[in-house]
């Protein structure tokens, strides 16, 4: 399983042959100025919610490359209505994909569209692929919830957003990450804007004091697990 980090909560995930994009948001973000929304890859797009950090990109990248969009029922069928293929889900609900099982798990935050409408309630994903087991928080507090995914699921590694602000800060995605089990943290939804820019030294140390690891990847990187 190789993952990409294209900025802010936009991740690339590959599993053998087949490409996930996870929350597009590249276009506008002025840090990813280096990577072409038309170059990218998508057999699927997983969405966690509707806030615009999240699916900028989403329409010009599925019309493109023809990518099943995977979202809980009000995101597919606000894509849906444009002609693209989707698969809808909901909290709780999990499904065998060609590339593995995903769970779309809760996560404590909103999701309205950039025009106010609603957006179904906002999710994270967790993803059993490869033998290799990830959890994508999406914008998230920290919530005993996380403490149910090590119960079905053990992790290879945690993606969680450290910014503040919006989502959880760095003191919570250490407790986050103890609560799903998982010591090997990347760290996402930091830096994009003012509201959410950490001290990436502070960040690690924290982590590291706690004998945890908190990867944070220059944009455009990747880490193979
Ligand atoms: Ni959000
Ligand atoms: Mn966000």
């Amino acid at each position: 399983m190789k993952i990409t980090y294209f900025g802010h909560a936009s991740l690339g995930i590959q599993v053998n042959d087949v490409n996930i994009l996870v929350d597009p948001f590249i276009s506008a973000n002025p840090k990813a100025s280096a990577i072409d929304i038309n170059t990218l890859k998508a057999d699927y797009i997983l969405i966690t919610h509707a806030h615009q950090d999240h699916i900028l990109d989403v329409e010009a990248i599925a019309k493109r490359t023809g990518a099943v969009l995977v979202s809980n029922f009000e995101i597919t069928t606000h894509y849906e209505k444009m002609g693209i293929e989707v698969h809808p889900m909901n909290h709780g609900g999990q499904w065998d994909f060609e590339f593995g099982t995903v769970k779309y798990v809760n996560a404590i935050h909103t999701s309205s569209f950039p025009d106010g409408s609603y957006g179904g309630q906002p999710g994270g994903f967790v993803i059993e692929g490869e033998h290799k087991n990830i959890y994508i928080a999406g914008d998230t507090a920290l919530t005993f919830d996380m403490k149910l995914i090590p119960m079905q699921t053990k992790l290879d590694l945690a993606i969680l957003p450290i910014g503040d602000n919006f989502t959880m800060g760095i003191d919570d995605a250490i407790l986050a990450s103890d609560f799903v089990s998982c010591d090997k943290v990347l760290g996402y939804h930091y830096d994009t804007f003012g509201y959410i820019e950490i001290d990436h030294e502070v960040a690690k140390r924290k982590f590291f004091e706690k004998n945890k690891d908190l990867m944070l990847l220059e944009i455009g990187d990747f880490i193979e697990l």
